[in-house]
């Protein structure tokens, strides 16, 4: 199976296209060394985060208007400032504690979340991240040292999840939808994996057995809930994510974990009609659905199954505290108060907020796509980001 080729993408520069070529050269000495193939989920690890190359580890821009995407804290402090209050409810029920960010892109969420705190007198002790991207901790300092020198010294960088006894919040935007997944689809023998292999100079797709004795539970699942799926159906499973969660719940001994993501619970996400899964590239503002094309250069995602991310943390013995859509969590959370305290006289700003609510909030924005869970460890507060509305019933 070969997708098209996205020609409308903006050509690439010589010096982005070198780079590219030298990931692709080590992507295809990594097919060599296993038999002609390497899963997807391996190719995307590599695509997204093999040191010095992979389009996290390396140079390139990435967030932003300049950049090939646009995250809610790039958006908008109050999405963070909303964050923050969650995280001082916490903090105040547990007398204190930590907060670890995992996956923090450029650092603007943690530089507004810290800002936040302060200003509300319920700073954390720590602000711990954790981040795989050398390059993107060195932003990270860098914007934390501009925005509130005065607050960085809070600030740890890990290299490593502590291994238990974490007491606090761990906060993870857009996180789970950055980690490589494994494709499946469902020919006439039964579910086949997707493969990455080499042909005629460039990545090509391959199909075979499943790699992993999970993957058959996961789609078993599918089948399970949805019903029998047709041949042609195509999509993914994210593995990584479930032991993501798993590990956070070995060291979380009392707090809360707050994703927030784009994705669906099982029975939207795997709905018949959505038979082409959910994988997407992002390249300079344009989305296209082929992740073998400008590897390195380009963000490669799929949503979130919030199901399975449930069904993780239940089994690690986490419990799911609050479901809900980002528009509910943010409102919830105090967003149309922060937002009036804006002075409507200065109408530039009033004006500025506005949108940024806009886009937060409306369901054809990000609103409604994006969904917030909160799983928890020795905590029973009602939590005021799913005070508004709380949609655990739908997972
Ligand atoms: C899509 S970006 C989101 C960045 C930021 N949270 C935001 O909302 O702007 C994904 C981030 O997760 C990091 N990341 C991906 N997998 C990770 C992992 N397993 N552990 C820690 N960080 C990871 C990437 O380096 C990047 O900073």
């Amino acid at each position: 199976m070969t997708l098209p080729n996205f020609n409308n993408l903006p050509p690439p520069d010589a010096a982005a296209q070198a780079h590219s070529d030298q990931l692709c050269a080590l992507i295809h000495d990594e097919i060599k060394s296993n038999d002609g193939q390497i899963t997807f989920a391996h190719y995307m690890a590599l695509a997204l985060y093999a040191p010095g190359l992979g389009y996290y580890s390396a140079g390139a821009r990435k967030f932003g208007e300049a950049g090939d995407f646009v995250t809610a804290p790039e958006i908008s402090p109050l999405f963070s400032r909303c964050v923050a209050r969650q995280c001082c409810q916490v903090l105040a029920g547990l007398g204190g504690g930590d907060i670890l960010e995992v996956g923090a892109g450029s650092g603007v969420m943690a530089a507004d979340v810290l800002a936040e705190m302060g200003a509300l007198g319920c700073l954390p002790d720590h602000y711990f991240i954790l981040d795989v991207s050398a390059d993107l901790r060195q932003r990270q300092r860098e914007t934390l040292e501009r925005r509130i020198p005065h607050l960085v010294e809070r600030v740890r960088w890990l290299d490593r999840l502590p291994e238990s006894g974490f007491t606090g919040v761990v906060l993870a935007n857009e996180l789970l939808d950055a980690m490589p997944v494994h494709l499946f689809r469902i020919e006439e023998e039964g579910p086949q994996e997707l493969y990455v292999a080499w042909e005629d100079d460039r990545f090509a797709w391959r199909s075979g057995p499943l790699s992993d004795p999970r993957l058959e539970g996961r789609i078993a699942a599918i089948v399970d809930e949805l019903g029998d799926l047709s041949p042609g159906y195509t999509s993914e499973v994210n593995l990584a994510a479930e032991d993501w969660v798993r590990s956070i719940a070995a060291m979380l001994e009392r707090g809360l974990v707050l994703i927030i993501d784009y994705g669906f619970p099982r029975r939207e996400y795997y709905h018949p009609e959505r038979a082409g899964g959910t994988l997407m590239c992002h390249y300079r503002h344009h989305a296209h659905p082929d992740p073998l094309i400008h590897t390195g250069l380009q963000d490669i995602t799929a949503h979130v199954d919030f199901t399975a991310v449930a069904e993780a943390a239940v089994e690690a013995g986490l419990a799911v505290a609050g479901y809900t859509a980002q528009a509910y969590f943010l409102l919830g959370s105090g967003l149309m108060e922060m937002a009036s305290a804006s002075n409507p006289d200065d109408t530039r700003q009033h004006l500025a907020l506005t949108q940024q609510v806009k886009k937060l909030t409306l369901s054809s924005e990000m609103g409604e796509l994006f969904k917030v869970i909160a799983l928890t460890r020795g905590i029973d507060m009602p939590l005021a980001g799913f005070s508004f509305q709380d949609q655990r019933g739908r997972l």
